[in-house]
């Protein structure tokens, strides 16, 4: 692609907010015909559609329709996890009904004593889902995963080492206390994150020989679709409300959580977790990681023709206010962390008050923030938004505001 540039041609970031170009983005509520979009139901008919199809060939890469016989299987219960607190299961997905490889592994927690079926967040995980658990009986991942010391990853596998390794990133007690159950699935069960040419993971499923398209899925689109699949099981258990599932991400996989949310109205909230450019980040302010950077470092991310648009942001026929505006109107949350620029905080919450008259026009209370808010001090209405003090990380204040904003949402308080 004659636009890439190699390493050493790659520009510096800019952290100054001098620097960053003018620019004019595209109107959620114009359509491409020049028509102001002014009642919900143009909207839903008419540029909402023109707005997912977008992302879906310019951005993300549109994904199949799902498989016609997934296999789902129990493959552990217990019913005492967590000193009693939890029930906890491992679900197997079988994407081509077979017992056979692509598979996703689900780990789920429910809070024991539930007496109805309950509101969970579903998140996927970076190493596998025995890292976010100190828990030695959960299952460990046997699947391909990046290089990582600190994680006890030993020739691209998961060893004992690595079990828990991320558990600070998922507090499971406090969600359970909250009432809430947990599920968690690693992305490289559904497309090991690197490029490969889009041989393994689903791709393979359905086009094992030739790459995709160039408005075609990239890993990002894969994994959505994935979370998407999980639904199709969390709809079937009965211990789970499918009406309330709420869909975390952080960084990679908060741009993945919006893009599954955009396109997938069963999950009824939606959070990104600090997930910045190809995320909730303005890509015209050209603030800290670009189009250019990412496109480079990870080409399987993507579809192909995103990369039309490096160094030419102004050319892209949206911006990513207008995928968090495809949430609308369920409630999304946005989260920032102060040291971590290479996100865009500012670009982050930019999104967010642009994408506000879409969820207004909807009905909703929609943000009701005009300027940056404080560090630690966070909005939520029916959108929600917060930069907290440190770095890209998920943390414990992140987690608060998440469980508190699902209260307020899916248990009116
Ligand atoms: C890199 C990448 C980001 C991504 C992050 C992550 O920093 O440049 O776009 O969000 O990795 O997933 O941790």
């Amino acid at each position: 692609i004659c636009s890439q540039t190699s390493q050493a041609q790659r520009p510096k970031p800019n952290y100054d907010e001098s620097k960053v170009p003018e620019f004019k983005l595209p109107d959620p509520l114009v359509t491409s015909e020049g028509e102001k979009v002014d009642s919900a139901e143009e909207w839903q008919k008419v540029r909402r559609p023109e707005i997912l199809e977008l992302f879906e060939s310019e951005v993300y890469g549109k994904s199949p329709a799902p498989p016609k016989d997934m296999l789902f299987e129990v493959t552990s219960q217990k019913n005492d996890a967590l000193n009693g607190k939890a029930i906890r299961k491992e679900v197997s997905i079988y994407f081509s009904g077979k017992k056979e490889e692509p598979r996703m592994d689900l780990l789920i927690y429910l809070p024991a004593k539930a007496t109805k079926p309950v509101p969970v967040f579903i998140g996927l995980n970076f190493y596998g889902n025995h890292t976010i658990t100190e828990e030695k009986d959960v299952k460990l991942s046997d699947k391909w995963m990046r290089a990582n010391k600190d994680k006890g990853i030993v020739d691209h596998h998961a060893t004992e080492k690595s079990r828990g390794t991320s558990a600070s990133r998922w507090p499971i007690e406090k969600i359970i206390d909250r009432g809430y159950g947990l599920v968690a699935i690693y992305c490289g069960d559904i497309d090991p994150d690197y490029d490969d040419g889009f041989k393994n993971g689903v791709h393979a499923l359905f086009n094992s020989k030739q790459k995709p398209a160039p408005d075609e899925w990239g890993t990002i689109s894969a994994w959505a679709w994935g979370l998407s699949r999980a639904m199709d099981y969390l709809e079937t258990d009965k211990q789970i409300d499918a009406n309330k599932v709420a869909v975390m991400g952080h960084s990679r996989l908060g741009k993945t959580s919006l893009w599954a949310g955009a396109q997938d109205p069963r999950f009824a909230l939606v959070i990104s977790n600090d997930s910045g450019c190809g995320g909730a980040a303005l890509s015209r302010r050209r603030f800290g990681e670009t189009l250019n950077v990412i496109n480079n470092a990870f080409p399987h991310w993507f579809c192909d023709n995103f990369n039309k648009y490096i160094d030419k942001e102004e050319e892209l026929p949206v911006d990513q206010h207008m995928l968090i505006s495809l949430i609308a109107p369920r409630p999304v949350y946005v989260a920032s962390a102060e040291d971590d620029r290479w996100a865009d905080p500012n670009g982050e919450f930019l999104s967010v008050k642009y994408a506000e008259p879409v969820y207004k026009l909807l009905g909703t209370s929609g943000f009701g923030a005009k300027e940056m808010p404080k560090v630690n001090q966070p909005i939520q209405q029916q959108m929600g938004y917060h930069i907290r003090t440190g770095k890209h990380n998920v943390t414990d204040f992140d987690w608060q505001q998440y469980l508190d904003f699902a209260d307020q949402h899916f248990k009116g308080s």
